[in-house]
């Protein structure tokens, strides 16, 4: 699937990802700014996060209850809020936007 990316100062990336792959993992495969993933994944790190809006929200499973979790925690936090590694890519998700936070810190 292609994904794009829009960072915080409105600059969009767009990548080509593979269906399977976590979002974070695309993002860091494609050296995509803004996406740190420090826990490898593991849902423990929260610098994965990023904003996911409208219909590409609801494309996508409820957030579990790890994720809303590790959520609370991190820094301007949205309706909108994921964590990219908790998300699944796949071709139905083909045109995803990703919209990126101020700062993972
Ligand atoms: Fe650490 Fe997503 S990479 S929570």
């Amino acid at each position: 699937p292609t994904i794009t990316f829009i960072q915080h100062d409105g600059s969009p990336r767009r990548i080509e990802a593979h269906s399977g792959q976590s979002l974070m993992q695309a993002a860091q495969a494609n050296l995509v700014p803004g996406i740190l993933g420090d826990c490898g994944g593991s849902c423990s790190c929260a610098t994965c996060h990023c904003y996911i809006e409208g219909a590409w929200a609801e494309a996508l499973p409820e957030p579990a209850e790890d994720e809303r979790l590790m959520l609370d925690g991190a820094l301007h936090v949205l309706p909108s809020s994921r964590l990219a590694c908790q998300v699944v890519l796949s071709e139905a998700l083909d045109g995803l936007v990703v919209t990126l936070p101020a700062s993972q810190l």
